[in-house]
């Protein structure tokens, strides 16, 4: 059966000159299938560059909108709509506006993981691979982190010469990932290296070996002497993991993080989007054009 949905997803792929693309987090049947896979910069990039007549996403909402941003003449596809990141939506405007009021120079500095109308308010849009050398480069002393308190934090630490002023949001995934949870892998595996993504809290952080964006942590693996290694993101990773270092050993937190919306991917979805070109991701104009400056500064800045 599933066999029989992917011959079908990739001859339609090719009659329609589609190309899929596929966040780590994605389910492995959808990795399997993805012409492309890779952490948030990465699609962001690929779908800017790409040629095809149709993109389909398979991530969550907020990628397959940045991609229809970027590539406005693609018809840009989500096997399912619904598939949306919580934290996108947990920073206001109203917000944005109070803190532009209280700082003369403040650069609103807004991870990928947001609504395009928070982008739109925007002075840069970053990712988790890039944030800090993105944030240092900016001339504005103040920085306004939106929505990722985790990642915003992170990037504090790692650029102490700016003022950077958080905001009340997390990704409930990541957050959810105990300190107590860690420690007991390592007591199980003391030769692990613990790896993290910065959108894990602090007490985490403190405790990892490297901290990194996916492809960041995938990379760290491949090049690592180490055998075994406890990772702090979404298991989604391990598909990619897995396949790269079939000898090396892969533990997650007991209560193993599972981002749900990534999980509404499926194959099944992905082949009656293909088929039926429902799905379609539209973003108006006026807010298209809004949004894209701080992606397109990201893209420049991050050169
Ligand atoms: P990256 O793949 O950019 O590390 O982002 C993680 C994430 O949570 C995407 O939603
Ligand atoms: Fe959003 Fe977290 Fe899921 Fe990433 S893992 S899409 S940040 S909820």
């Amino acid at each position: 059966m599933k066999e029989q949905m992917k011959t079908e997803i990739l001859k339609l792929k090719k009659e329609k000159n589609a190309v899929i693309l596929s966040h780590y987090y994605a389910p492995d049947e959808i990795q399997e299938i993805a012409d492309y896979v890779g952490d948030s910069f990465y699609l962001a990039k690929v779908a800017r560059k790409s040629t095809a007549d149709i993109i389909v996403f398979c991530g969550v909402y907020f990628m397959g909108e940045s991609a229809k941003i970027l590539n406005p003449d693609k018809k840009v596809l989500m096997p399912d709509l619904t598939a949306d990141c919580p934290m996108a939506h947990m920073a206001s405007i109203g917000k944005i506006e109070e803190m532009r009021n209280q700082y003369e120079d403040l650069a609103v500095v807004c991870y990928i993981n947001s609504t395009a109308g928070l982008k739109a308010e925007s002075d840069v849009c970053v990712t988790s691979s890039n944030a800090i050398s993105i944030v240092k480069s900016l001339p504005n002393q103040n920085i306004f982190f939106i929505p990722d308190k985790n990642l915003g934090s992170f990037v504090a630490e790692n650029v102490p010469e700016k003022n950077i002023i958080l905001n009340d949001g997390c990704c409930p995934i990541h957050a959810a990932i105990t300190a107590k949870e860690v420690k007991e892998e390592k007591q199980q595996h003391p030769n692990a290296l613990v790896l993290t993504h910065p959108e894990c809290e602090a007490e985490i952080l403190d405790i990892s070996d490297y901290i990194g964006s996916t492809a960041e942590l995938i990379a760290y693996v491949l090049e690592s002497t180490c055998e075994e290694f406890i990772i702090c993101t979404e298991y989604g990773v391990e598909f990619k993991l897995m396949g790269d270092n079939p000898t090396k050993k892969f533990y997650f937190p007991k209560t193993c993080p599972c981002c749900s919306d990534m999980k509404l991917n499926t194959l099944e979805k992905l082949l009656h989007v293909l088929k039926t070109e429902e799905n379609e991701i539209k973003v108006n104009d006026e807010l298209r054009k809004s949004a894209l400056v701080p992606l397109d500064r990201m893209l420049e800045l991050a050169r």
